[in-house]
């Protein structure tokens, strides 16, 4: 296995789907953004939602990672609320997502369109084409991204970022309909979204459900399952696979490895080790450092990567990644430090 020499697409489409790598690849979530002062020179005076509009300015802030940090995965540049004023809804972002009309009726639901996206959105495409135009040389693999369709509830219901969305969960219990028909509508969003990205050139597609950890089990299977595998069926995944990441899963882990996504991202806190024991070779993973590490010294980063890489060896694949995205205020040094380990042979296969 050691004398396989690949390139970073090789490497990353093969670790995704489980075949044999000489070492895992590294990028991160949140990867271009605020903790690169570099990201807010290019920013700079821009609203956020103009900023994503911005053709050679997301293309710019997309490949600054490359660079500056040592990732060797690019992930297009935009959020996952870009599509979603296209469906009707008005929204800013105040930094995060605020909704003027939080979705509390069934006539709201039904006023909600899915629209085409290659219509409504042209720049999240274009930004795509020219990544991938500019990536193709250096074979660093694209990646595109969605929210999954019970986040984007989440905010959608409540209105903005909360620490427990009770607006939402109130709605399970009490108008559970409403709900069930907020979610097809963005299940549907969300299928043509990364189908129309993996077309204009993404390579790999993830489904961040960052809120879906709140729910347990048993409302997991009802509320959120049911989409990751509907999204998983439709997606012309032997293209481009697709990684999953659900935030704060630990408990949800066996019903993530069912999502039928080729890749399942697990946050800081379960242990790699255990998962890959619990995917049994169905699924690869990505993951996991606790992203608080990248403000610690270089030499921790390092002993702790060496760690995540001998526990993803128990892996079908593995793609070494923090647990969840970058925090604002990281500094770039703890960055650079997590891809120089990551690459390094420290943890590799003999
Ligand atoms: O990973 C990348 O670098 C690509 C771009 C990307 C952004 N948002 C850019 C962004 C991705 C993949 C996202 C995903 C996203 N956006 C998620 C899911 C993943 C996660 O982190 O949990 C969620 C829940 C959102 C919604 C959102 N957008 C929030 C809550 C915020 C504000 C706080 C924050 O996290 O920065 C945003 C704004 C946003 N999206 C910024 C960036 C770079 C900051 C904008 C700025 O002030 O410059």
């Amino acid at each position: 296995m050691a004398q396989l020499q690949l390139d970073p697409t090789e490497r990353f489409l093969r670790a995704a789907r489980g075949e044999p790598v000489d070492r895992a690849p590294v990028w991160l979530m949140r990867q271009a953004g605020r903790y690169l002062a570099e990201y807010r020179a290019v920013r700079d005076g821009l609203s956020f939602l103009d900023f994503c509009r911005d053709v050679e300015k997301s293309v710019e802030v997309s490949l600054q990672p490359l660079e500056l940090v040592g990732s060797e995965a690019v992930i297009v540049f935009s959020d996952i609320f870009v599509p979603v004023p296209g469906m009707g809804v008005e929204l800013d972002f105040a930094p995060g997502p605020v909704v003027a009309d939080p979705i509390r009726s069934a006539a709201q639901v039904d006023r909600l369109v899915v629209p085409d996206l290659r219509e409504s959105v042209p720049y999240v495409f274009e930004i795509l084409r020219t990544l991938r135009a500019e990536l193709e040389g250096l074979r660093i693999p694209l990646l595109g991204f969605a929210g999954a369709p019970f986040t984007l509830a989440a905010y959608l219901v409540e209105g903005r970022g909360s620490r427990d969305f009770a607006q939402l969960r109130r709605m399970m219990r009490e108008a559970p309909d409403i709900l069930r028909a907020l979610l097809a509508k963005l299940t549907e969003l969300v299928v043509a979204h990364l189908e129309a990205q993996v077309e204009a050139g993404a390579q790999a597609v993830q489904l961040f459900d960052t809120w879906a950890g709140l729910l347990t089990p048993s409302e997991y299977r009802e509320w959120v399952l049911p989409a990751h595998r509907e999204i998983a069926a439709k997606l012309p995944r032997a293209q481009a696979p697709l990684i999953l990441y659900v935030k704060g899963s630990s408990h949800l882990l066996d019903l993530t490895l069912e999502s039928g996504a080729d890749v399942v991202s697990v946050d800081w806190r379960v242990d790699l080790a255990d998962a890959a024991r619990r995917a049994a070779g169905r699924v690869s993973l990505q993951g996991n450092l606790d992203p608080g590490l990248l403000f610690a010294p270089p030499e921790l980063i390092a002993e702790r990567v060496g760690e995540i890489k001998a526990a993803g060896r128990a892996a079908r694949g593995h793609i070494l990644n923090l647990g969840h995205g970058v925090l604002p205020g990281t500094p770039v040094e703890g960055v650079r430090a997590f891809t120089q380990a990551a690459r390094s042979a420290a943890g590799d296969a003999p």
